[in-house]
């Protein structure tokens, strides 16, 4: 798709280097430094990019007059942040650009922010619905399925157990694998993978065309090296408000339909939006720390979520020993929990702490420890076991968790 833009700047350096990276993709790329040309001139182009303009005139006061202006109100609109400052970046969205990329950005990203816009705009024009990315290159729907780990209890390892099983996702769905940071005050997925995210799932909130559509949606997501598609938190707690439950009912709609396995880390806040991630996942993985207190707490809310009715898929306890010893015996902890305990993980200080402090989880930076072992045998029995003959394969794991629910928090 090659579009002709039209871009506001006074800088001529960033208009030098603007001009030959949407170049390269074989855009036409026309430079104003003065708005009231901009103004002037923006009907006849295809999509425009605002960067900088002279004091006292604002870039969020250039779109706003694009917006107000019947002639280019529908254009798409990029604006450029010049700082990495979510204020600033809110402030542009808010004034009405379609799209906000901030500096300093490389030609890929910048061409890939240009394309999303350019498509969302086509796709408000035409009433025929376009088949997605997500159709074409995705097979059976039915496969595809929603994973939460969630704690009511903070600290006992579900970030840990979040992004590591979501690796081993991403190794046998190269590219169909999403993994979305739902710990909305607290995120740590990004540090985890050592990502660093210009936008995340705050920004894909804001966005309502990409909360209807499934390749639109994907433009939120960061790459991981190992191939696995990541949303992150919003950067700091203030802004864990602006999310609200109805978004996370389009986000989980939007990614399951765009990917085949859809891991979420959903912290240990329990509310609204909770509910619906519990009642959209299909399992939901709980890490259990061998704490009487912190046991009791975690039955106590699956009483309760039993009766309300809940939860929809199964549940599955994992035993995280995040102390040196044994104290409790298992059937303690399974008594305490009143459920039976799937999965356990070794106790591990140093290699859990490296992988966090490196942001290379354990099963890429430590794939023989005990640790990277139990949490892959923990991702066969919540993906399904990769297995070799096609006759084990088309009767495996991989396709119960829909057919075969246990019940309510698999409870004995
Ligand atoms: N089995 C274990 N042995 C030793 N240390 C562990 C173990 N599991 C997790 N840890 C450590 O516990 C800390 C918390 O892990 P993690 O961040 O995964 O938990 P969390 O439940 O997501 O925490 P938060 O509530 O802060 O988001 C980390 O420092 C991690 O290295
Ligand atoms: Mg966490």
């Amino acid at each position: 798709m090659q579009l002709s833009i039209l871009l506001l700047t006074i800088d001529r350096a960033a208009a030098d280097s603007l001009t030959t990276a949407l170049g390269r993709p074989g855009h036409g790329v026309t430079v104003v430094t003065d708005a009231v040309e901009l103004f002037a001139t923006a009907a006849g182009y295809s999509l425009v990019m605002v960067d900088r303009v002279a004091p006292p005139l604002t870039v969020a006061a250039v779109v706003e007059e694009l917006r107000r202006d019947e002639a280019t109100a529908k254009i798409p609109v990029l604006a450029i942040a010049q700082s990495d400052d979510l204020e600033e970046r809110i402030s542009l969205l808010e004034s009405g650009a379609d799209e906000v990329i901030t500096k300093p950005f490389d030609p890929v990203e910048l061409e890939a922010r240009v394309e999303a816009v350019s498509l969302r705009f086509q796709r408000s024009l035409s009433a025929t619905p376009v088949p997605t990315l997500a159709s074409a290159s995705i097979g059976d729907p039915n496969a595809r399925r929603i994973i939460a780990v969630f704690s009511p209890k903070g600290g006992v390892g579900t970030t840990t157990i979040a992004t590591n099983l979501a690796l081993i996702a991403a190794e046998r769905h190269a590219k169909s694998t999403l993994l979305i940071d739902l710990d909305l005050s607290f995120g740590q997925v990004a540090s985890h993978l050592n990502l660093q995210p210009k936008q995340g799932l705050l920004e894909l909130v804001r966005d309502d065309s990409a909360l209807h559509e499934a390749d639109l949606f994907r433009t939120y997501t960061i790459h991981h090296p190992s191939g696995l598609q990541v949303i992150t938190a919003p950067p700091t707690p203030g802004f864990a408000s602006l999310i609200t439950a109805e978004h996370i009912e389009l986000v989980l709609a939007r990614a399951l339909e765009a990917y085949e396995v859809v891991i979420l880390d959903a912290g240990a806040t329990l509310d609204d939006r909770m509910l619906v991630i519990f009642s959209r996942s299909d399992t939901v993985v709980v890490p259990v720390v061998p704490e009487i207190p912190a046991l009791n707490a975690v039955h106590l809310l699956t009483d309760q979520l039993s009766e309300t009715g809940a939860m929809g898929g199964q549940t599955i306890y994992v035993l995280n020993n995040t102390f040196a010893r044994d104290l409790l015996r298992r059937t303690d902890i399974e008594t305490a929990l009143g459920a039976t305990i799937t999965s356990d993980l070794p106790y591990d200080p140093l290699a859990y702490l490296k992988a966090a402090n490196e942001g290379v989880p354990l099963v890429i930076g430590s794939p023989k420890s005990a640790a990277a072992t139990r949490l892959r045998d923990l991702a066969d029995t919540v993906l399904g076991k990769v297995t070799t003959t096609p006759v084990a394969a088309a009767a495996g794991a991989s396709a119960e968790p829909r057919k075969e629910r246990r019940g309510l928090f698999g409870r004995r």
